[in-house]
């Protein structure tokens, strides 16, 4: 990673910024560089609708929510959502007005590749985003593009989807169509969102697909994805960087895993937990050394020995795929929301073989922790901080763009919570970057919008701008945070006055 490279991704990034903070000295306010860019994120499948028009194909969560309606809290599913494939004008004029440089949106595979195989392509999937790709170039927005954000076309886990090694070949395919049909106006790539979430809540879990099968199928996820991610990067490396230019990443999750006491015992669950969680992906592409974290190798090799297996339950990689995938990265997509306490753990023996029994640790929050509208978010502004630095030491301190962070609350246009929320996660980012030297060239808000929350439905809102379900149009107000995270995108700097985003507004 060399520093002009680096330039070029802080300066591409804030090409189209609008953000002027011209500060006198007097100026006491926390600002974040000239170049540090503020955006809003989504994801295709949580805001799109439109989930059978225009040639789209069936995604798994079309179809898990049609077959499992009682598996989303709320009995809701994704087929209307926020309608935000009929309303390209309307949002791009809302994220105009909330003074981003960024969005960062997911293109949904079966939109585009309505079989998942790239012998078919559906024109009214390029129509859409294209349009979309073009409103924000008239506003002057750039696009952050994840390629996949969990929604796999239902035609292609027919195939037995991330558990099969061809779904990478696959892939690449969806890759290639891509980026011959968007490159010229996509510069910021993202491959993955979050293979943690879907391989472990997915495969290892009763989301979709549900394969609910913890200690096998989301290893067999996580491989495939691995070497996907890897072999798509190498190709746009390979065929494409010098043609088109622009950058490549992939987004992964952390919630930041603190040790519950000071025991050497419990220190260890908790480095060995961060293996687990974050590493198990991280370790791979970001190391030095490449391939799954040797805790994690030892684990599971052990424990799938003592439980009679002849082979380790985690997939081993070859050498020349531990050197693809090492390295396989211009920049980390980070999502970070919230903290967790780890004890060390007892493990059962003879129990059914899964990811939290390989990994034998104890995960639980803090009672006291401040609550939000979501059961595993706390707000721990602090944990933000450690998990940076974690990152910052563990693997050479990659350029980092923060791809998620935001909170839930119940419905309402007064949310100081949620602005107490963003100013306390971004206080805890800046002392990373300005005091610890973490190396984080911008900052996403999840979510633009309330959305589809996954099996929560649309009972838990993240969004800006609150979406009125009930209303034919649905209906998108500003609410209060957004207007404070305007002021935050336009100025650079974290206002000292929050007198200006307290209840006494009308
Ligand atoms: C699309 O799905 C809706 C339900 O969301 C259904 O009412 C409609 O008939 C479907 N249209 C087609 C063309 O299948
Ligand atoms: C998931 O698997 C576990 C362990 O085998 C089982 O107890 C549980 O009933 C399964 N849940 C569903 C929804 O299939
Ligand atoms: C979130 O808000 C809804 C609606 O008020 C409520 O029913 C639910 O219990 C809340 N969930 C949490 C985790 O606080
Ligand atoms: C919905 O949108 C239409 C067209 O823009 C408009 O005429 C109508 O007043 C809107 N209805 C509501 C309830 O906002």
């Amino acid at each position: 990673m060399n520093f002009i490279y680096f330039h070029c991704f802080i300066l591409f990034i804030s090409l189209h910024g609008v953000i002027s903070n011209r500060r006198n000295v007097l100026d006491s306010r926390i600002c974040f560089a000239d170049g540090f860019s503020f955006g809003v994120a989504t994801a295709s499948y949580q805001i799109e609708g439109a989930w059978n028009v225009s040639g789209k194909g069936e995604g798994i969560w079309d179809r898990y929510t049609h077959a499992h309606p009682e598996i989303v809290v709320d009995r809701s599913n994704g087929d209307v959502a926020d309608g935000s494939y009929y309303k390209v004008k309307k949002d791009v004029a809302l994220l105009r007005e909330l003074g981003i440089s960024f969005y960062r949106f997911s293109i949904a595979w079966s939109r585009i590749l309505p079989n998942g195989l790239s012998n078919y392509v559906n024109e009214d999937g390029i129509r859409y985003y294209k349009e979309l790709l073009a409103e924000l170039r008239r506003n002057h927005i750039t696009p952050v593009v994840t390629m996949y954000h969990f929604d796999l076309p239902q035609s292609l886990q027919e195939l037995g989807g991330w558990t099969n090694p061809i779904m990478a070949e696959y892939f690449v395919d969806y890759a290639r169509v891509l980026l011959d049909t968007f490159g010229d106006e996509v510069k910021i790539w993202l491959t993955f969102n979050e293979p943690y979430t879907f391989c472990e809540d997915g495969y290892g879990g009763i989301e979709a697909p549900g394969a609910n099968s913890s200690g096998f199928e989301d290893y067999m996820c996580g491989h495939n994805v691995l070497r996907a991610h890897g072999m798509v990067y190498r190709m746009f490396d390979k065929e494409y960087r010098k043609k088109i230019g622009g950058h490549m990443g992939i987004t992964l999750d952390f919630s930041w895993l603190e040790p519950a006491t000071t025991s050497e015992e419990d220190q260890q669950a908790a480095e060995t937990a961060r293996q687990f969680y974050f590493g198990w992906f991280a370790h791979p592409i970001f190391s030095k050394s490449g391939d799954y974290p040797p805790i994690m190798r030892s684990m599971i090799d052990a424990n799938s020995k003592r439980q009679g297996f002849y082979h380790s339950r985690l997939p081993y990689f070859t050498p020349e795929e531990v050197k693809m995938i090492r390295g396989a990265y211009d920049f980390l997509g980070l999502n970070h929301y919230t903290t967790y306490l780890i004890k060390h753990g007892s493990r059962r023996l003879g129990v059914q073989p899964s990811f939290v029994d390989d990994m034998n640790v104890i995960k639980f929050q803090k009672d006291e922790w401040p609550k939000t509208n979501s059961s595993w978010l706390k707000v721990v502004p602090w944990g933000f901080r450690k998990a940076l630095n974690w990152v910052r030491l563990n693997y050479r301190n990659p350029k980092t763009l923060i791809t998620e962070n935001g909170v839930s609350f119940e419905r309402g246009l007064r949310d100081t919570k949620r602005v107490n929320y963003i100013d306390s996660y971004l206080r805890a980012l800046h002392t990373a970057i300005h005091q610890d030297g973490c190396l984080v060239v911008g900052y996403a808000y999840w979510s633009f919008l309330d959305n589809f929350e996954w099996t929560r439905g649309f009972s838990e809102r993240f969004g800006l701008f609150e979406v009125d379900y009930q209303s034919p149009n649905l209906t998108r107000t500003a609410r209060l945070s957004a207007k404070y995270y305007t002021n935050v995108a336009k100025t650079g700097c974290l206002p000292n006055n929050f007198a200006d985003y307290t209840y006494n507004t009308d």
